[in-house]
This record gives C-alpha cells, sequence and structure tokens, in this order.
C-alpha cells in the first residue's frame, strides 16, 4: 500500500477490548512504511500495555498530557503538528463523545481538539457494543462528527467480546490498512465509475469437472481496489478465484463465460471505464452433462466438442459506447513470448485504446508482475513491482486518458 510510506501518523487508542487490533495496525502501518506515533488514554492502558505498542512502533508511548519530555510541556501541540493525520483505533462511544463536545482532559482528545484542522485529517474507527452502536446518542454523535469533518470508519459485523452479535466490531487491521491506504490516494476517478473483469472462468463438462486456467485474480482484485482507493464507484465481476472482495467495491461472482458477459451488460452502461483483465475461457464444451460422465469401460476417453465462448472485450469495445469512446475500454494480454508484438496486434483486434500485456506464466498466482502498456502512441513499460502498485500506475494512467 505505497500511498502511507512516508506519511507520519499518531496513532491514538481509547479504552475498549479492540484495542489487540490496535498492535496489529501498528505494526502494519510501519511495514507499509508509515511512522507511528502512538497516544493511549488512561483507560486503553488497561487493555494494551504502552510496552507492547513502543515496540511495535519504535517510539516512546505518550499517555499523558503531563509528558515532561517536551522541553515546551506541549506534547499536544507538538505530535498533532508534525502529523499527516489523527488515527483514533479504536474509538470507543464515551470518546466519540468526547471529540463531539470538543472536551479535552486528556492528551488523546486534547490533541484532536488542538489540532489543524484543514491539514491534519481525524480518522476514527468506531468500536463498542452493538446496543451501544445503535444507541441514538452514539447515532447522533457519528452524524455529527462526520458533519464537522471527521473522518468515521465502518464497523464490522459479528460476534462481540461481549458474547453479543451484531454491529459495532472495530473493523479488522487490515480492513483499517486498507481504508487508510484509500484516503491518501489522489482522487483522480471522483464521481467515475469502473467496471472490472477477473479471475479464471471455470467452463463445465458435467456436474463436477469442467475447464478453467491458473489466473488467480490477484492483478484484477487489485486493478479494482486502485481504482476505489482514487474515489471511483467500482464494480468487479469475478471468476472463481479465493480472495477477499476489495473494501468499497461491489463484487458479483461467476463461474462461466457467459455468465461473465450477462453480469458486465448488467452494469456496463453505468461505466465510463470498462478493464478487462479476467483470463477467460476461448472456449467451452458444448453440452454440458447433467450426470456425471462415468467410465464405460472401453478404456475409451469420452469425445467433447468445443464451442467458442463470446469475446466479452470485443463485445463491449465494438458497442456504440465502446467506439465513441462514451466508454474507455483496456484489454490485458497474458502473453508467453514476442510481447510487444501480440499485444499490439492484440490491440487493434480488440479495438481498444489501451492494451496491457503481460507475461502469463511469469505472473498467474504471484503478487509481483510487469507491465506493457500499449496505446495509440505507442508503448510503455512499467517494471517489475507488486500487483497493487501496477495497478495504481495503470490507475493513474487510465485517468489522464479521459
Ligand atoms: O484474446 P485474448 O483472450 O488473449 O484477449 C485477452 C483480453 O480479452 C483480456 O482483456 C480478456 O479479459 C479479454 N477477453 C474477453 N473475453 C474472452 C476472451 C478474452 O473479455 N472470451
Amino acid at each position: 500500500m505505497s500511498t502511507l510510506a512516508g506519511k507520519h501518523l499518531v496513532l491514538g487508542l481509547s479504552g475498549g477490548i479492540a484495542a489487540y487490533k490496535s498492535a496489529e495496525l501498528c505494526r502494519a502501518l510501519v511495514k507499509a512504511g508509515a511512522t507511528v506515533q502512538v497516544v493511549m488514554t488512561e483507560a486503553a492502558e488497561h487493555f494494551m500495555t504502552a510496552v507492547t505498542l513502543q515496540a511495535l512502533s519504535g517510539r516512546p508511548v505518550y499517555t499523558s498530557q503531563w509528558d515532561r519530555r517536551e522541553a515546551n510541556n506541549m506534547a499536544h501541540i507538538n505530535l498533532s503538528r508534525e502529523a499527516d493525520a489523527i488515527v483514533v483505533a479504536p474509538a470507543s462511544a464515551d470518546f466519540l463523545a468526547k471529540l463531539l463536545h470538543g472536551r479535552a482532559d486528556e492528551l488523546l482528545s486534547l490533541m484532536c481538539l488542538a489540532r489543524p484542522i484543514d491539514q491534519v485529517p481525524l480518522i476514527v474507527a468506531p468500536a463498542m457494543n452493538r446496543e451501544m452502536w445503535l444507541n441514538p446518542a452514539t447515532r447522533r454523535n457519528v452524524a455529527q462528527l462526520r458533519a464537522d469533518g471527521v473522518h468515521v470508519l465502518d464497523v464490522g459485523q459479528g460476534e462481540q467480546a461481549c458474547g453479543e452479535t451484531g454491529d459495532g466490531r472495530m473493523l479488522e487491521a487490515d480492513e483499517i490498512l486498507e481504508d487508510l491506504a484509500a484516503f491518501f490516494a489522489p482522487k483522480i476517478l471522483q464521481g467515475q465509475s469502473v467496471l472490472v473483469t477477473a479471475g479464471p472462468t471455470y467452463e463445465a463438462m458435467d456436474p463436477v469437472r469442467g475447464i478453467t486456467n491458473l489466473s488467480s485474480g490477484k492483478m484484477g482484485f487489485a486493478v479494482a481496489r486502485a481504482a476505489h482507493m482514487a474515489g471511483a464507484q467500482v464494480t468487479l465481476v469475478a471468476g472463481p478465484v479465493h480472495l477477499p472482495t476489495p473494501r468499497g467495491v461491489q463484487r458479483v461472482d461467476v463461474q462461466s463465460a457467459r455468465q461473465m458477459l450477462d453480469a458486465v451488460l448488467a452494469h456496463v452502461d453505468a461505466a465510463r471505464v470498462f478493464i478487462a483483465t479476467a483470463a477467460v475461457a476461448d472456449w467451452r464444451p458444448a453440452l454440458a452433462a447433467e450426470q456425471k460422465i462415468k467410465k464405460d469401460g472401453s478404456g475409451l476417453p469420452p469425445s467433447l466438442d468445443f464451442v467458442e465462448n463470446p469475446d466479452i472485450l470485443a463485445t463491449v469495445a465494438q458497442s456504440p459506447r465502446g467506439v465513441s469512446g462514451a466508454l474507455f475500454c483496456v484489454g490485458f494480454a497474458a502473453e508467453s513470448h514476442d510481447l510487444l508484438a501480440h499485444t499490439t496486434a492484440k490491440r487493434l483486434r480488440k479495438g481498444v485504446p489501451l492494451l496491457v500485456g503481460n507475461i502469463g506464466p511469469a505472473t498467474f498466482g504471484q503478487d509481483d508482475n510487469a507491465l506493457l502498456l500499449v496505446d495509440e502512441s505507442g508503448a510503455h513499460t512499467l517494471p517489475q513491482a507488486s500487483k497493487q502498485a501496477l495497478a495504481i500506475a495503470l490507475i493513474t494512467h487510465i485517468a489522464k486518458q479521459l
């Protein structure tokens, strides 16, 4: 998540059992290249020790506004001025109520109140029992905090430490990390709608067997995540893959190429950009048997006939909106050799303004990739990097073409 690299964050912990997740969050932020200054309320220290967070952040933790380490004795001013953002996770119901009223009777709330409001955003990850979360007082406080410009993250849903089940859990550390990475990303696709296909397709030959390929979906999911980070409304049509849905992205799961085409056609009218990263099976068995095909004892394999699948990208690119450019279409080419020649030829064949070439066997299932962007002005290489970093670079390139 490169948008967090070089950022300096104050990570504030108020009192809540979810504080155990903040240790993980602190570690993840540091791993993402951020520096983290932890500030804890007295209540937070009942759930997590400052020693743990000092070890994970590599910096002494502040817990008191009377901390004598600061030469001017103004930790609330000094720490808030140097931050790119203050992130309060967990933000308890009580802490939200304090923020709402501008209370400042301990270091963390004092720092939130004293921060330069236009330069240091305040992001809070609420954590509380479901009844507390649903209480009209909390509903009111959250609405008012949002109106005051505080960035209130969602809550998770599920089993709570108290034994009850419902809304109010703090998001997991990786979810908060993803939301923070999105927060810092430039909003170059704000207000745009992006449709992405990803993963392989699965073409059944009988109820238990079929043909598919080794696409992991990682590149397409990274593209969908990058588009969302850039501010777009994103729909991701995914073949059978084992990947979590990028936060904030609407996902439609499909199996076959024909289902993928139907899902794409159902969503494409609303889109400004269509990015086809899916490795769609070129052919499917002409007939999918209703029952499992059994060995008949002859020693001969069953004879299978194949028919060609619809070309989703070409269909969309050749639609009136694709041809006019109202819909910007991007294709991918997974090749094994002669990348430039094949990618250039495929761009013309598919009739798209931008085609992205990559070496299939080298990238399927991997976290890294290298891309060759081919458009009418020529070819442009994005060298080996994580798929997420490449996806951000690709989205940046696409945004410039719109
Ligand atoms: O022709 P080829 O499969 O190499 O083209 C790859 C590009 O076309 C990818 O963007 C892929 O998602 C898209 N495609 C498609 N429908 C197909 C085959 C490929 O959308 N049936």
